[in-house]
């Protein structure tokens, strides 16, 4: 059983991921974190060492690295869905799950993190925010791939349990 956690920057993919995990007592993978050890670089710094492409290409090698591993709850990067068909390729591995979220609300949480996003850095407020809006119109064709999908707002263990009890048979 594999779990994929989808959806834009900021949308709670690690927080959520962190929590469903510990509640069914399965392992957690952050893929972001899982391309850092693999490459013992920071993201940043691995888009300022090969570029978005170099990034993109590592990324799709960690979802692959992770094909065999049974009964985990995987939190993706932003964009990894809409790259090197990683979404075919985590919806024929697993059950995905799109954390969906107004703009406002990802500008928000993206301003008020301490994650370095190398594709959000230096905006304006105004800046950011036309940014996350155009950017998820591009994005949202790969997302709404996903088999179920929930609103980001004032979510709950119990909205991520009633979609993953049924499907989690460990
Ligand atoms: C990205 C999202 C980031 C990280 C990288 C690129 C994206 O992950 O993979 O900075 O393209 O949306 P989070 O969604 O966890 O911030």
């Amino acid at each position: 059983m594999k779990i994929f956690l989808i959806g834009y920057m900021g949308c709670g993919k690690s927080r959520w991921g962190k929590i469903i995990a510990a509640h069914y007592g399965v392992r957690f993978v952050d893929l972001d974190t899982l391309i850092e050890e693999r490459e013992n670089l920071t993201i940043p710094k691995i888009f300022e060492k090969f570029g978005e492409s170099g990034f993109r290409q590592r990324e799709h090698d960690a979802l692959k690295s992770i094909s065999n591993t049974e009964n985990i709850i995987v939190a993706t990067g932003g964009g990894a869905p809409c790259f090197n068909n990683n979404m075919e390729e985590m919806n024929r591995l697993g059950v995905t799950l799109f954390i969906e979220c107004s703009p406002s609300l990802l500008r928000e949480r993206i301003t008020n993190s301490d994650t370095e996003r190398p594709l959000v850095k230096n905006f304006s407020q105004d800046e950011l925010l036309d940014y996350i809006k155009r950017h998820l119109k591009i994005r949202m064709p790969f997302y709404e791939k996903s088999q179920y999908k929930m609103v980001s707002g004032n979510l709950e263990l119990g909205d991520f349990t009633t979609i993953l009890d049924p499907i989690i048979n460990l």
